[in-house]
């Protein structure tokens, strides 16, 4: 069986049809549904808030993960919480108080995780990984869907990959941005546990397929 996990973005799917593609991804082999907060403050960028993010939580049967691309993160994250987030991602350039701002997710039950911009370093999260569920590494600029994958991230990937066994800690490596089966292979191999494919999924003709297709990526070779 494979070990990594797949989740699909919701931000590329087709709005007027928001229940039929949450039941694709019901039925298929995703593991997560990502979900991306935009605030038009920390990005340019404005998507939805804990109204959506709690509707399609009576509709999905997959793990909700919550990507908080908002400034002060903190003020919503028991919101977040309470619409039904599992995994709570905030972002490391958004927290002043990033100590703070993980164990306050982490009180609330859901997995904690902290995202990082494409040109910050993974090794200012060097103190605080044994705090953390997830660190996910953004290979696009946040705010859209459907750019083009950084190649500056695969370098951090294994980076972090080194800093997490080094550290014995069990925190998913996630990847953010710019992912399909054109390079889904090369991350899992880089070390990631959790790619996040949007346009490549809800564009593609058979999302479904696709989905099954970046879950059956062998790795055997790791
Ligand atoms: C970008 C978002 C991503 C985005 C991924 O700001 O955080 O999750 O939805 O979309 P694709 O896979 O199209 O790059
Ligand atoms: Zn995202």
């Amino acid at each position: 069986m494979p070990k990594h996990k797949i989740a699909p973005s919701l931000l590329a799917a087709d709005f007027t049809r928001l229940g039929e593609e949450i039941a694709m991804v019901n039925r298929s082999e995703a593991d997560w549904l990502h979900l991306d907060v935009m605030d038009g403050r920390f990005v340019p960028n404005i998507t939805f808030g804990m109204f959506i993010v709690e509707a399609v939580r009576r509709l999905c049967t997959k793990p909700l993960d919550v990507h908080l691309m908002i400034v002060e993160p903190e003020r919503y994250v028991e919101a977040f919480r309470k619409a039904g987030a599992d995994v709570i991602t905030v972002h490391y350039e958004a927290c002043p108080h990033l100590h703070r701002a993980v164990h306050q997710i982490k009180e609330t039950g859901a997995m904690a995780g902290v995202a990082l911009n494409p040109h910050t370093p993974v090794v200012v999260l060097e103190n605080l990984l044994e705090d953390l569920d997830l660190v996910c590494l953004m290979s696009v600029n946040p705010g859209f869907g459907g750019q083009k994958f950084i190649y500056q991230t695969l370098p951090k990937v294994r980076q972090l990959r080194q800093m997490l066994t080094v550290a014995n800690s069990p925190a998913l490596l996630e990847v953010d941005g710019g992912i399909g089966l054109q390079n889904a292979e090369v991350l899992l191999r880089a070390g990631a546990d959790v790619l996040v494919a949007g346009s490549s999924v809800f564009g593609a003709q058979n999302p479904e397929a696709t989905l099954a297709a970046l879950k059956a990526l062998n790795e055997t070779w790791l």
